[in-house]
């Protein structure tokens, strides 16, 4: 067979190819780059390759055009998102997106059949092109996935997905896809209408593309209900969805969605619409503080997780303490497809966790052969067996130093010389469980939160004793079980106790001053806490909270008396169905709508003070290594208001927003 004929030779990021059979191929392979994301040099270079296509398409040399990704398991990642805060005004954006609809709609317009192969990772603006092609195939590799995650950096897809989402999905799927963020697996994908072949995997996907070039079919058109979705019935689907949205986010703190579902029900009933509703709606949503401080959090998150990066790799985990903490610990480990022993005193202690990890399994994992596989990865191990051969042994037994240190003897004459030793103490310092050891530098913290499999945050704890080497190899194990790991020195509460703590006692001695409980939960609310702090006290359980307190120095006061009042009278949160407040079916009792309007900025400031002033403490005592990773801690570790862009972040802009409004400008 003839060999292909390079059309465009000067391409950097692109390789364009005519076959023997003339068909153009083209194929994304960014330079320097890892993975494929639409920069606005290789969206130029798209655009050049547009121009040698076009002529070849509409004077019969080339029979098709097929795309593919060069980069192994991953197609495109997007739109550059590092490039965005180049975009500073709402006309420059407006015109960005008049381009880019003008580029795609250049390759959904070729006259010849146009098709795109996807394995892997296909997000954002890299799903908003393969849409523009008539066929879209996608491989079942377990990488692939097909998704707008958009909505989470503050904006909605601008490069004409709203409009060519809905005419293949219909109104309903279109814009579930859009507000919930949610990756599709391939099969997902293709039964919403997103994707319209599925292959087994990558290596077929270049003949199912040549295949659709060859013989071309016109695609499914999405059911009579979709379509209505977006017609007759779309002020209901936008009205449904508005609900949801308001059930889970503010208009005020997230803009985005509230101006997508509005975008939706104004224009979703024309593809022309939509493309000019893209070019009004998207620009001011860029320029927004909320989306700025997103991608913020997005890229602080994306530095936690490059620092983490290292050679070790753990295959077998042993778990010593299978309570609360270690049960759930050595199931995600499990769920993460590491081999996992779990240690307790006797088999009773042990059989509720592996009780828990089994529901675990159940909810995370598709088909009973991943779930059977699972649970036949977590070992119960009484006499602790298996700890010689685990590359990470992780205590977490009770809080009670002497304990911790006669363990860890044990664990260190047991352990293989090159394995991770750590602790989950969430107060205890490193130095004094250590004192035991031979060799204390061997001994790291790896400190989870509670409820383990969702909260995304692992403190990697480490003091001036410890090795290097090991506290490196404990941020690549939390990395590789896909927690953001930050790295904090051993100090009282390490980083995110140690704001979280004073945060509560505050809000505590607000209520015993005589605030209603509901109203600070209100004010914290508002300032876009996930939960308020009485309610999360009454969660996490009061005796658990004043316990945490205590060993934090925070067991005197009116706030802590108050506390004590209700657990002396048995009410202890949540688990005992009365706290501050009376629970029912895991829900608080209460009702928040006399605050609805007020302005309770004040006295949410009032209660985050303490917050606010320890972080910076902790900056300054070099707990974190800056204030930026002090700000992504506390996001990740407490749910701070991510669209705030952090504590130390939000107080410089309040402070420069307070400057700027003092300073007098020029009459
Ligand atoms: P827990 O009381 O639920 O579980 C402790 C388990 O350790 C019990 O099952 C006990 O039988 C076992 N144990 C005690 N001595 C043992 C020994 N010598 N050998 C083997 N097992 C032994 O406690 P929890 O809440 O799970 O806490 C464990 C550790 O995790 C503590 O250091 C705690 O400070 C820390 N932590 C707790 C958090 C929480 O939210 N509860 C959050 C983060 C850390």
């Amino acid at each position: 067979m003839a060999a292909p004929i390079t059309l465009a030779p000067d391409l950097k990021h692109w390789r364009l190819t005519q076959d023997a059979e003339a068909l153009a191929w083209l194929v994304f392979d960014k330079a320097d780059a890892r993975v494929n994301v639409l920069s606005i040099d290789a969206m130029a270079e798209l655009a050049l390759a547009m121009d040698v296509i076009e002529p070849l398409a509409k004077d019969g040399t080339i029979k098709g055009l097929g795309m593919l990704s060069c980069k192994p398991g991953s197609f495109i990642f997007g739109a550059d998102i590092s490039e965005f805060d180049s975009w500073n005004s709402e006309e420059q954006i407006a015109q960005g997106i008049r381009d880019a609809h003008a580029l795609f709609q250049r390759i959904e317009d070729l006259p010849v059949p146009t098709a795109v192969g996807v394995d892997g990772i296909c997000l954002g603006g890299g799903l908003e092109l393969a849409l523009a092609f008539k066929t879209v195939i996608a491989s079942r590799s377990d990488k692939t996935r097909l998704g707008f995650p958009e909505i989470q950096l503050g904006i909605f897809p601008g490069f004409g997905g709203t409009a060519r989402i809905l005419e293949r999905c219909g109104g309903q799927a279109g814009l579930t896809a859009m507000l919930t963020a949610k990756q599709y697996r391939a099969s997902a994908a293709k039964a919403i209408g997103m994707v319209d072949v599925l292959v087994p995997d990558a290596m077929r996907l270049r003949w199912a593309v040549r295949k659709a070039l060859m013989s071309p079919r016109p695609r499914k058109k999405p059911g009579l209900l979709a379509r209505l979705t977006r017609g007759p019935l779309r002020g209901m689907v936008a009205k449904q969805a508005r609900k949801l949205t308001a059930a889970k986010v503010r208009e005020d703190h997230y803009p985005a969605p509230y101006a997508l579902i509005e975008h939706f029900r104004v224009n979703g009933g024309s593809s022309a619409a939509m493309y000019k509703g893209e070019v009004d709606r998207f620009p001011p949503l860029m320029l927004s503080d909320t989306a700025k401080s997103l991608r913020r959090v997005f890229f602080l998150q994306d530095r936690l997780k490059k620092e983490a990066k290292g050679k070790f790799r753990a295959r077998r985990v042993h778990v010593v303490g299978a309570g609360l903490m270690g049960g759930d610990i050595a199931a995600y480990c499990a769920l993460q497809g590491l081999e996992v022993s779990l240690q307790d005193i006797d088999m009773e202690r042990i059989a509720p966790a592996l009780k828990r990890a089994k529901r675990l399994f159940a909810k995370r994992l598709r088909g009973s052969a991943a779930q059977k596989a699972a649970e036949a990865r977590l070992i119960p191990d009484v006499e602790g067996q298996h700890l010689a051969r685990a590359d990470v042994v992780i205590e977490a037994i009770v809080e009670k130093l002497d304990i911790k240190q006669k363990v860890f003897a044990d664990i260190e004459a047991k352990a293989r010389p090159d394995a991770i030793l750590a602790t989950n103490t969430s107060a205890l310092p490193l130095a004094d469980i250590a004192s035991g050891l031979k060799d204390p530098g061997r001994l790291v913290g790896l400190h989870f939160f509670n409820p383990v499999a969702q909260m995304p945050l692992v403190e990697v704890v480490f003091d001036e004793a410890s090795h290097e080497d090991l506290v490196q190899a404990a941020l690549a194990f939390a990395a590789q079980i896909k927690k953001t790991p930050l790295k904090v020195r051993s100090a009282k509460g390490f980083l995110v106790n140690r704001v979280l703590v004073p945060y509560m006692y505050k809000a505590l001695e607000s209520v015993a001053k005589g605030t209603p409980k509901e109203k600070v939960d209100a004010a914290l609310l508002q300032f876009g806490m996930p939960m308020g702090p009485i309610e999360l006290l009454d969660q996490v359980g009061l005796d658990v909270g004043a316990y945490v307190g205590q060993t934090l120095g925070y067991g005197e006061g009116i706030g802590a008396d108050l506390m004590q009042g209700l657990i002396d009278a048995g009410k202890l949160g949540m688990k005992t169905g009365q706290g501050f407040y009376t629970w029912k079916d895991r829900k608080a009792q209460r009702s928040l709508a006399e605050y609805e309007g007020q302005d309770l900025s004040a006295l949410a400031h009032d209660i985050l003070q303490p917050l606010f002033d320890e972080c910076q403490q902790a900056v300054d005592e070099g707990v974190v290594a800056d204030a930026d990773l002090a700000d992504v801690g506390v996001i990740f570790g407490t749910g701070f208001a991510p669209f705030r862009g952090g504590p130390l972040h939000y107080v410089r802009q309040a402070a420069a927003r307070l400057e700027a409004a003092s300073t007098p400008t020029n009459p």
